[in-house]
């Protein structure tokens, strides 16, 4: 595993360089005339970033050129305070040019089992295949303050390696379904983010990012770019407990 740090001195300037990621990857894709294709996570932190992108990057960012998928969505309609999608329509969909054919989401108001065999089938259908694994360009993950990512809490660790592309995760305290790429779609992607912010994280990510005992414990240990890199932009809070 490679990780790559790279910190910043607050939560709007660490969503901010994710943004110049996420453009120069775009502009890559449309000089191409390819399509760049994007799993997003919810949460407060990437909202911070989605903000950002449609603000500051609504005219830089060549919208017909990206793809948007999710990494996870919460078994509620697109409608509810808690939906995934519903958070980056009003942060970001309905602010930018981005066509609606290009808007993948995850149907959060449909039987859950169901859904994952669709999103998995669209994923097939879309992207191309590693090892019977979709894979998308970039996938932006957030971590919670127990080490979880995407909707893989430390309770269930199977979806790390379950051979589905996309599964069920529940939430460990609300018992609230989720849906969620798995651990082997998260690992074949060829570039993963890592955006995390405040200090609630900070133990947590000294844990994994130093590799020290009990990291293997949290979902976010294990996940990586399929180069085995992943890319971690920080706030100072978040970073403040690594070893300088
Ligand atoms: C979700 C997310 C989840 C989130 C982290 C970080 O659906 O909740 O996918 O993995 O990214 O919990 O969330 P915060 O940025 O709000 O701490």
């Amino acid at each position: 595993m490679k990780n790559t740090i790279h910190q910043f001195n607050s939560p709007l300037e660490t969503a901010n360089a994710v943004a110049e990621f996420i453009l120069a990857k775009a502009i890559e894709k449309k000089r191409l005339n390819q399509e760049l294709n994007i799993a997003l996570s919810g949460g407060n932190t990437p909202k911070l970033l989605f903000e950002v992108l449609a603000t500051h990057y609504k005219e830089l960012i060549p919208w017909q050129h990206v793809r948007l998928f999710w990494v996870d969505e919460r078994c509620v309609p697109p409608t509810h305070s808690e939906s995934n999608y519903g958070m980056t329509k009003e942060a970001l969909l309905k602010n930018v040019a981005i066509p609606t054919q290009n808007i993948f989401r995850m149907k959060g108001e449909v039987d859950a089992q169901t859904e994952a065999i669709r999103y998995a089938k669209l994923l097939q259908n879309e992207l191309p295949s590693i090892s019977d694994f979709p894979q998308l360009d970039i996938v932006l993950l957030g971590m919670g303050d127990d080490g979880h990512t995407a909707s893989i809490f430390p309770h269930q660790m199977q979806l790390l390696t379950a051979k589905e592309s996309v599964s069920i995760g529940t939430h460990p305290i609300t018992d609230q379904q989720r849906i969620t790429l798995t651990g082997k779609t998260i690992n074949t992607a060829k570039h993963l983010i890592c955006l995390i912010t405040g200090g609630s994280k900070a133990t947590v990510l000294r844990q994994i990012i130093h590799s020290e005992q009990g990291c293997e414990q949290f979902p976010a240990y294990h996940v990586h770019a399929i180069n085995g890199e992943r890319a971690f932009f920080l706030d100072n809070a978040a970073a403040s407990a690594l070893q300088k």
